[in-house]
C-alpha cells in the first residue's frame, strides 16, 4: 500500500518501512564512518528500537562490533494499520546485523515484566553467556509491577502550576501553556514507571541468574537542560523519576562493588523523540536550540550523541569521564554558555509572528516525520509498499 503520514498534535499513527529503513541505515553509514570503538562485546539494550536506544545499539554493534540483544515494545501491521517505527526499525537492524555478520537478537514485550526478564535471561545464557554492558533506554507511559499494580507516569509539575510559552503544533503559533501541579500518588507513579527501580530489577536479575560480566558497565539516560524547562522537566515530576535513576546508579555500583559492576547515568541532549514531542512547552524549547546550534555548527542527534558518548567518555581507552556530579554528560554543547544566552533572548522576544525565522520549526517537523519514516531523502513515497 501507500504509506502517508497521518499526523496527530505529536503523533503520527502511520510509520513507512522502507523509510525506517533508511533511517536505520543512515545512523549505521555514521557510526561506520565514524570508526571503531573498543568496548563492549555483548551488549543488552532495554528500549532499542527508537531514539537513544536505538543509536545506542548501532553504536555497539557498528561501531564496537558487538553482539546484542535488544528489548522493545512495538506494535507489527494489522490490516491497514502499519506497524509501529521500532518495528520497522528493529527489522531493519536486525538484517543490516546479519549482513554485517553481527549477532542481533529482537526481543518484543514488556520490558518490566517477569516475563520478559526471563526471556532475555535464557536467550543470553543459550547464545552469549553473559553480557559486558547493559544499557538502559526506556521511555514508557506505564509500568504494571509483578504485584499487579499499573502505574501512570504523567508530565506535571511539583509545588505549583507553571505557565510558559509554548508552541501549538496545530497551527503555527505560539501561545501560553499551564502545567498543572502533581499531586503525591502522580509524583510516585512517574518515579515508579520512570524511576530506577525496574533498571535496578534487570540488573538483579542479571546478576542472580548470573549472565552479567564481572566488571560490566551499565548506563541508563537523563535530561537537565536550562532553567527554563526545569519547572516542566527537572524540578518536574520526571526530574522526580530522574533524580530517582541518579540515586539507583549508586545503589547498584555499591551493592555489586564486589562484582565491579559500575551503573552511570549519561545526561544527554534534548531531541525530538517520541518520547520528548509529548512534552509541553519542550517543542518549542527544541525548535529554539536546534535553530542556535545549526548556526554555530554543533547541533547533534541521536546517533551523533551516543557516538560520541561511547567513544569519548566511556570507551576512550583512558577511563571514563564523569563530571563533578557523578555523570556522563553529552548535554554540554546544549549548555554551553552561549547557547544558553541566545536560547533565552530569542525566547523573550518569540511570538506567533516571528516563530518561523526565530525558531527551526523546519528542522523540528524533519526530525518528526524522519522518525517515522517520513521525508528521507531517497525513498520513493508513492510506492506501494508491504507493510
Ligand atoms: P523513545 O520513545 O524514542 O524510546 C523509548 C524506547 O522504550 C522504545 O524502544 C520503546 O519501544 C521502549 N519501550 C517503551 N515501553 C516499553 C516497555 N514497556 N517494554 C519494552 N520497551 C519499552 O525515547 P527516547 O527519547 O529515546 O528516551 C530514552 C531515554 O532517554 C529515556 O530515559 C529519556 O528520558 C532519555 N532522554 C531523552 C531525551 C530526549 O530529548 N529525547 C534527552 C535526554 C534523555
Amino acid at each position: 500500500m501507500i504509506v502517508e503520514p497521518k499526523v496527530k498534535g505529536f503523533i503520527c499513527t502511520t510509520a513507512h518501512p522502507t523509510g525506517c529503513e533508511k533511517n536505520v541505515e543512515r545512523q549505521i553509514e555514521y557510526v561506520k564512518e565514524k570508526g571503531a570503538i573498543n568496548g563492549a562485546k555483548k551488549v543488552l539494550v532495554i528500549g532499542a528500537s527508537t531514539g537513544y536506544g536505538l543509536a545506542s545499539r548501532i553504536t555497539a554493534a557498528f561501531g564496537m562490533q558487538a553482539a546484542t540483544i535488544g528489548v522493545s515494545f512495538e506494535k507489527e501491521a494489522s490490516g491497514k494499520r502499519t506497524a509501529t517505527p521500532g518495528y520497522y526499525n528493529n527489522r531493519a537492524f536486525d538484517k543490516n546485523a546479519q549482513e554485517n555478520g553481527l549477532y542481533a537478537r529482537t526481543i518484543n514485550g514488556d520490558a518490566f515484566s517477569k516475563e520478559v526478564k526471563d526471556e532475555v535471561i535464557a536467550l543470553i545464557k543459550k547464545d552469549l553467556g553473559k553480557v559486558d554492558m547493559v544499557i538502559y533506554s526506556l521511555a514508557a507511559p506505564r509500568r504494571t509491577t509483578s504485584d499487579g499494580v499499573t502505574y501512570t507516569s504523567t508530565l506535571k509539575t511539583v509545588g505549583e502550576a507553571f505557565t510558559q510559552k509554548n508552541w501549538n503544533l496545530r497551527d503555527d503559533t505560539v501561545n501560553e501553556a499551564t502545567i498543572p501541579v502533581a499531586d503525591e500518588n502522580e509524583i510516585l507513579s512517574t518515579v515508579k514507571v520512570m524511576g530506577g527501580e525496574d533498571w535496578s530489577d534487570w540488573i538483579d536479575a542479571l546478576v542472580l541468574n548470573d549472565v552479567i560480566e564481572d566488571n560490566a558497565i551499565t548506563v541508563a539516560y537523563s535530561y537537565i537542560g536550562p532553567k527554563l524547562t526545569y519547572p516542566i522537566y527537572h524540578e518536574g515530576t520526571i526530574g522526580r523519576a530522574k533524580a530517582h535513576v541518579s540515586k539507583t546508579a549508586g545503589e547498584i555500583t555499591d551493592k555489586y562493588s564486589d562484582k565491579g559492576i559500575k551503573a552511570f547515568v549519561s545526561v544527554n541532549k534534548a531531541l525530538v523523540t517520541q518520547a520528548s514531542a509529548a512534552i509541553p512547552v519542550v517543542p518549542l524549547y527544541l525548535s529554539v536550540l536546534y535553530r542556535i546550534m545549526k548556526e554555530k555548527g554543533i547541533h547533534e542527534g541521536c546517533i551523533e550523541q551516543m557516538y560520541r558518548l561511547y567513544s569519548d567518555k566511556v570507551y576512550n581507552g583512558s577511563g571514563i569521564r564523569t563530571e563533578d556530579d557523578g555523570m556522563l554528560h553529552v548535554d554540554d554543547l546544549e549548555m554551553r554558555q552561549d547557547v544558553q544566552e541566545e536560547v533565552m533572548k530569542v525566547w523573550e522576544e518569540i511570538n506567533s509572528d516571528n516563530l518561523l525565522s526565530l525558531a527551526d520549526t523546519k528542522g523540528y517537523w524533519l526530525d518528526f516525520y524522519n522518525m517515522f519514516g517520513f521525508k528521507l531523502e531517497g525513498v520513493d513515497y508513492t510506492k506501494d509498499v508491504a507493510v
